[in-house]
């Protein structure tokens, strides 16, 4: 049987790309339409209530893609509006994975960091998974709220990530973690900088592998799986095509994950919908 509709990734911005990168690899069958919503990132420090309206106009927008499933590549809409979400759309939808079994599996002195948006960080939902899992845990959770809007302007190394990093780090290096969830889609973006202010001593958890992981089981199990051999890929944006490109192939390495190049397109969810 199976299903060849497309799957719907998105984001509120340029940070999904390294959930799209796994599911390239895991589903290399599947066509994806990749949503970024580049004209109004950052969303993690927005009211909820203005994210979850954000949130209803792209899934409206996948369902008019027709998409058999849609996967929320950003933890901010995964912990603010998934379950709500899932009742309300056609089609399959699922969040990002939590990371939390992969850092117990990690960590042998059970002291977790969580970095995160502050919307993501204020939902308890990292801290409440990993206590429920392993109540003797210890949780150290930490809002970064200017890492977005930096890796949005492509400011991935330099004075002020830098700074920001500091900032953010060095007191969860400080407090002993053994293994660090990147919970924010943007953060693998800067795993090199990440890696080197916590020390090797610290795994980084990047859940985007179980995500993918995550989204085949259920095709699988829904027999919704593609039966072709490679599907096509299109990246759309609300703004600023070149600087998606750049981060697209800053993430993905297009040639070696499907053979065809993916192609570009600007969206405005209210108004129009054009290629380029
Ligand atoms: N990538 C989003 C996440 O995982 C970032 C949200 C934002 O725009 O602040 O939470």
């Amino acid at each position: 049987m199976g299903d060849n509709a497309p799957i719907g990734i998105y984001d509120s911005g340029l940070g999904g790309l390294t959930v799209v990168r796994e599911v390239l690899s895991l589903l290399p069958g599947e066509d994806i339409i990749y949503f970024g919503d580049t004209a109004r990132t950052p969303y993690g420090s927005r009211p909820p209530a203005e994210i979850l309206g954000f949130m209803q106009e792209i899934l409206a927008f996948f369902a008019g893609q027709k998409v058999k499933m849609a996967i929320t590549a950003c933890n901010t809409m995964t912990a603010l509006g998934l379950e709500q979400a899932k009742t309300e759309f056609p089609f399959l939808l699922i969040g990002v994975d939590n990371g939390v079994p992969a850092a117990l599996a990690a960590s042998r002195k059970q002291r977790i960091g969580v970095i995160a948006t502050e919307a993501t960080i204020n939902s308890g939902n990292h801290a409440r998974a990993i206590k429920a899992a392993a109540p003797a845990a210890r949780v150290f959770a930490q809002p970064c709220p200017s890492f977005v809007s930096l890796i949005e302007q492509e400011k991935l190394s330099g004075p002020e990530i830098e700074t920001a990093a500091r900032e953010y780090l060095m007191p969860l290096a400080a407090s002993g973690v053994d293994a660090l969830i990147l919970g924010c889609t943007h953060y693998p973006f800067i795993s090199p900088l990440i890696r080197e202010l916590m020390g090797p001593a610290v795994v980084l958890i990047d859940p985007a592998r179980e995500t993918a992981a995550a989204a085949r089981t259920q095709l699988a199990h829904t027999d919704k799986l593609a039966t072709r051999a490679r599907g096509q890929v299109r990246l759309c944006f609300s703004a600023d095509l070149p600087r998606a490109k750049r981060a697209a192939a800053c993430v993905i390495d297009f040639p070696r994950a499907r053979s065809q190049a993916p192609s570009f397109a600007l969206v405005n969810l209210q108004a129009y919908y054009s290629e380029v």
